[in-house]
């Protein structure tokens, strides 16, 4: 019987890393959902679609296509994966996910990997409003400083520009986006494990939660 694990938490907490790796250990599906609202973030950005314009925005998204195909996102067939992972993609996502329509938009896409088999979940929402019902839901979140620390290891291990003041500072502010919006508001889902990761490495959260997995589903989970 196939179920779903879902990992919701705030930007930042490690939650791609653990559940990539939890998705792994346990030999199922992992279902980015964030990269889902980045994709569409991007490609509504560029059609100069605002957030604000309800109707130019339920017109351009009866006509979006996003497929995932593995490891990639594709938008309308064009692989944007590695498009969407830039702090000016963050900061779209975060504003366009606010948006009731796109919400709406893109439940069913998320619902229907359900059909593919067994999946670890993450997101903002996936276990209070995508898959409620879960076997086993967990909320991992970690410090700003602490996500921010890591943000910016993690750039400049990348190669990447990194500035720890406008990492902390961006953090905050999605955290503020994320939490305070009407629809899906970021929070602990019904039933979910609280899991603090401030102190912890990564695999100690992925082992956390595979221990907690084992308990809950201990068929599945062997
Ligand atoms: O997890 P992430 O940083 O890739 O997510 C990008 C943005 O998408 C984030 O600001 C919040 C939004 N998001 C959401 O609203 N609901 C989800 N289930 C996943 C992501």
């Amino acid at each position: 019987m196939s179920y779903v694990i879902t990992i919701d938490g705030p930007a930042g907490a490690g939650k791609s890393t653990v559940a990539k790796d939890v998705a792994r250990a346990l030999g199922i599906n992992y279902l980015d959902t964030g990269a889902i609202y980045r994709a569409i973030a991007l490609i509504l950005y560029e059609s100069e679609v605002r957030p604000n314009d309800d109707y130019i925005m339920r017109e351009a998204l009866s006509k979006v296509r996003i497929e995932l195909n593995g490891k990639s996102v594709l938008v309308n067939g064009f692989d944007v994966t590695g498009e969407i992972r830039t702090p000016m993609v963050d900061e779209l996502a975060s504003m366009y996910s606010a948006v009731p329509s796109v919400r709406k938009a893109l439940l069913s896409l998320q619902k229907e990997q359900e059909l593919h088999g067994s999946i670890v979940a993450e997101g903002r929402d996936v276990g209070s409003v995508v898959f409620p019902g879960a076997k086993a839901k967990f909320f991992l979140t970690a410090s700003p400083e602490a996500r921010a620390k890591r943000r910016y290891s993690e750039r400049v291990s990348n190669g990447k520009p990194a500035d720890y003041d406008e990492i902390l500072r961006s953090i905050i502010e999605r955290d503020k986006n994320d939490s305070s919006r009407e629809i899906s508001p970021l929070t602990m889902p019904d039933g979910a494990i609280y899991v603090d990761t401030s102190d912890m490495t990564e695999q100690e959260a992925v082992h956390y939660i595979l221990d907690k997995v084992k308990e809950v589903i201990p068929n599945e989970a062997k």
